[in-house]
């Protein structure tokens, strides 16, 4: 039987992956069989088609449905040459030469197959967490270093221990799979590619801490990996990874998925338990923080997906293999997710210690309109925008922090030598005025008076008054809001206005000035 594999993702998709897969379908005699997985993450060579042959799997990218008899005609079926061939796809220098531990399965299995994810390693985290006990799981979630893959950067294990030693008669762990910030696109991926990593994930979190019930907390923009992962938990059920007895064990789990209606701050994580209570999506003031009292009023793990769908493979191989990886405070592997006006965008996992310039133009390949780097966004509509000058800075949290920037959900915008880093300053407090939730003034207001007062900057009114208000303003935001939506709209407005002021003194832009 010949295995051909056809990405479902839906990047993918979008690209015409299901008119591909069709017409493979459709010439493809007995004897073949169609897997469809999720996406490798190589965005620029989708639909990127499989075939397995004896000495691994031949890559052949980007297929379109035209492109299928061709494929047939010179033997693709047994990995032979023809233009769209790749070769062998670990050898693709793109995948090669990542490290990919929380994508480990991402592309190569059958995502809702129980059978391929034990294959390729599932369940061995958690049965190895059912033999250390809850405490000792918990310990080695702490002891690999693991820091939150949602923003904040909080280490997991010591989140896992405070929730853990919270006296309560309930416990929760909910995943934050909200994926707001621009240009990431690695939970989705996951939910579609390999959902049960982070059911596995989610189910030693709550053997860890002593939880019976789980909530992933998607987002309506999403639809597909839902309905993905909807079917995933209906899977795992049946292959008792979920349900009152996990395993054969007398510790039971359950998952419910919940999908929000499309608000960026609900993926704040108070503002996010107030959502999943059914309530309007507020930010709650802390302490007390969610681990002390969440959801429901009791001991709440919120983590990001990404988190969660890496404790599988710590616990498989043991902390330390994970704590190997990277520097500084920042252990293991990121999975950095390359976006905007970029060559070679998709999803690359490596080590932390990698510099951004490595990644912006030898990963990312520099732009796909082949004009001059001028900046890169990271972290999601709150981060900074670094200038090439400071391409040297090394991807780790602490780095980053000290160049006034923040790594985020691990998200990279690339822009070319054509944007104005005063439209973006601009909607970085249009963005914050339109998805504030209004808790606070500094914020409910303060992203209005700045949308006005950038306008006027860019009109040419009284610039250089209008800039350091601009700058006051900033400061106020800063310091006096209750959530990092109004506390880090600054750093994409300051760090275009210190790295390109000649965008904030151009005179009156015609535009603006209308
Ligand atoms: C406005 C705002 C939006 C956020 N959006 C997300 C999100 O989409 N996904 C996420 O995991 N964390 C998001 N966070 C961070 C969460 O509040 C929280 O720190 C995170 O879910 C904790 O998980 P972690 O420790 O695994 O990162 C957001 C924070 C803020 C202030
Ligand atoms: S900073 Fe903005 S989003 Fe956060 S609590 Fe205040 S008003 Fe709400």
């Amino acid at each position: 039987m010949t295995r051909i594999f056809i990405p479902q993702d839906v990047a993918a998709l979008a690209v015409g992956a299901e008119k591909v897969a069709k017409a493979i379908a459709a010439q493809a005699g007995d004897g073949v069989s169609i897997i469809r997985t999720g996406s490798r993450g190589l965005f620029w060579l989708e639909p990127l088609v499989e075939v397995e042959t004896p000495a691994g799997r031949v890559a052949y990218g980007p297929v379109a449905p035209a492109d299928v008899p061709g494929l047939f005609a010179a033997g693709f079926l047994t990995g032979a040459a023809h233009p769209l061939c790749l070769g062998l796809t670990e050898q693709i220098p793109w995948l090669a030469r990542q490290n990919r531990l929380t994508f480990a399965r991402c592309g190569i299995i059958d995502p809702l197959s129980v059978e391929d994810y034990r294959a390729h390693g599932g369940f061995k985290g958690l049965a190895r967490a059912l033999n250390l006990g809850p405490s000792n799981t918990v310990e080695e979630v702490v002891k690999s270093g693991l820091r939150g893959r949602g923003g904040a950067g909080f280490p997991t294990g010591i989140k896992w221990r405070t929730v853990a030693a919270a006296p309560a008669d309930r416990r929760y762990i909910v995943c934050n799979a909200d994926e707001g910030d621009s240009g990431t696109f690695a939970d989705r991926m996951m939910l579609e590619g390999d959902p049960l990593a982070l059911i596995e994930g989610m189910v030693i979190a709550g053997y860890g801490v002593g939880a019976n019930k789980g909530y992933v907390y998607s987002r309506s923009e999403y639809p597909h990996a839902n309905h993905v992962f909807a079917r995933a938990l209906y899977v795992a059920r049946k292959a008792g990874l979920l349900g009152p007895s996990i395993l054969g064990t007398d510790f039971g789990f359950d998952i419910e998925l919940r999908v929000g209606a499309g608000a960026y701050v609900c993926g704040e994580e108070t503002a996010l338990l107030e959502s999943l209570e059914g309530k309007r999506g507020v930010v709650r003031a802390k302490p007390p923080v969610p681990a002390i009292k969440g959801l429901f009023g009791r001991p709440t793990v919120v983590n990001n997906l990404l988190s969660l769908a890496t404790v599988p493979t710590i616990l498989a191989n043991g902390a330390q293999a994970y704590a190997d990886y990277g520097m500084g405070r920042s252990r293991g592997t990121m999975p950095i997710q390359i976006a905007g006006n970029v060559k070679f965008g998709g999803l690359f996992e490596d080590a932390f210690g990698i510099t951004l310039g490595e990644i912006v133009n030898e990963i990312g390949g520099g732009t796909l309109t082949g004009r001059a780097v001028k900046a890169v966004q990271c972290g999601g509509p709150l981060g900074a925008y670094f200038p090439p000058s400071l391409f040297d800075t090394q991807y780790d949290y602490e780095a980053f922090t000290a160049r006034g920037g923040l790594i985020g959900h691990g998200g990279i915008v690339v822009f070319d030598d054509s944007v104005d880093l005063s439209a973006q300053a601009r909607f970085a407090m249009e963005f914050c005025a339109i998805e504030s939730c209004g808790k606070c003034t500094p914020c409910r207001i303060g992203s209005t008076r700045g949308t006005e007062v950038i306008d006027r900057i860019r009109a040419g009114i009284e610039v250089e008054a209008n800039i350091a208000l601009v700058e006051d303003l900033c400061q106020t935001m800063k310091f006096g809001s209750l959530c990092a939506l109004g506390g880090f709209t600054p750093y994409p407005v300051l760090s275009a206005l210190h790295h390109f002021p000649e965008d904030f003194r151009r005179g009156a832009c015609p535009v603006a000035a209308e």
